[in-house]
């Protein structure tokens, strides 16, 4: 009762039970929201007051070259860094003022998904996957972390491969193996770095429909730090597209591709690709049946 009339008001209760007003320029279906924020390093402004609406389980696309702020951002967003100026509101939450306890409470509602999966070459997938649970919920049952690491390789098509090392397995499968490690503790945001960075077209298009089949089965909230702008068009709801430390452009694909932003238009025209020759995933899919469809990875 108390928080229906919170939520009438625009108040957001946070999880520690304190009601916040919610900022100005916050939409309701932002799962983040990036408001206004500024990074400098020394003398150098590296983010120069990025605004973004992350929204609930769609997938978002932070774009742009290198030296662009990608990483920077990216270790705001899961709360490693602080804005210098500005704020991020984690599910209604503004998270730049909390404390080192408070913030690896919401670190937890983050899985991050590394570039070239990074994986750890002297431990089986097992041993890989199992260690956030060896970390984090140390009090679980070992039969039941053992369990738990078991369902999410058969879910993501892994089943058997719990004791070979990672140089056994192939690169999609590798990949499949970081998400399996990203997901252990249940995030309800999953961020990937670059994660089509090295790849061939090939397992770059398999790795994309992970991402988008990820997304509609965990509910998660996608965000995606990439340079890879034909991934961008395959998986993006919204695209951001970060230059120097600044968005320049902002929008689903085509919007970005064919609307009155010139700047959008020329990014992607010297990026090489064809926007009309690339397909969303969600298009390709046949029947709309919900299977996940990882085996020829
Ligand atoms: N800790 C730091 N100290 C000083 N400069 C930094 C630091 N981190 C990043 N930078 C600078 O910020 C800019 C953006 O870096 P980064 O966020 O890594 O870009 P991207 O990931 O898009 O390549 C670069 O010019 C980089 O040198
Ligand atoms: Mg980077």
């Amino acid at each position: 009762m108390q928080q229906r009339r919170l939520e009438r008001q625009k108040v957001h209760v946070t999880s520690n039970g304190s009601a916040k007003t919610a900022p100005a320029g916050m939409l309701p279906d932002d799962h983040i929201f990036v408001d206004n924020v500024v990074k400098t390093f020394g003398d150098t402004q590296v983010l120069r007051g990025v605004t973004m609406h992350l929204k609930k389980r769609q997938t978002a696309v932070v774009i742009g070259g290198s030296g662009a702020g990608k990483t920077t951002l990216l270790r705001m967003l899961i709360a490693l860094e602080k804005p210098t100026t500005g704020h991020i509101w984690v599910e209604g939450e503004d998270i730049a003022p909390l404390g080192e306890v408070e913030l690896n409470r919401v670190r937890q509602k983050f899985g991050m998904v590394f570039q070239y999966a990074a994986l750890l070459d002297s431990m089986t997938i097992f041993e890989n996957v199992v260690f956030p649970l060896r970390e984090h919920r140390k009090r679980m049952p070992r039969r039941e972390q053992r369990e738990k690491v078991l369902n999410m390789l058969k879910l993501l098509g892994l089943e058997g491969k719990e004791n070979r090392m990672p140089s056994e397995l192939s690169g999609g499968q590798r990949k499949r193996v970081g998400l399996a490690r990203a997901l252990m503790l249940e995030p309800r945001i999953l961020i990937y770095d670059e994660p089509t960075s090295g790849l061939d077209p090939i397992t770059s298009r398999m790795v994309d429909d992970l991402i988008e089949e990820t997304r509609d089965r965990f509910g998660v909230t996608s965000v995606v730090i990439s340079h890879d702008m034909t991934s961008t068009f395959r998986i993006a709801h919204q695209a951001y597209l970060l230059v120097r430390g600044e968005v320049i452009a902002e929008g689903t694909p085509d919007e970005l591709a064919y609307g009155s932003n010139e700047a959008a238009r020329e990014f992607i025209a010297a990026s090489g690709i064809a926007p009309d020759r690339i397909s969303r995933v969600d298009d390709q899919k046949e029947g709309g049946d919900g299977t996940v469809k990882y085996k020829a990875m």
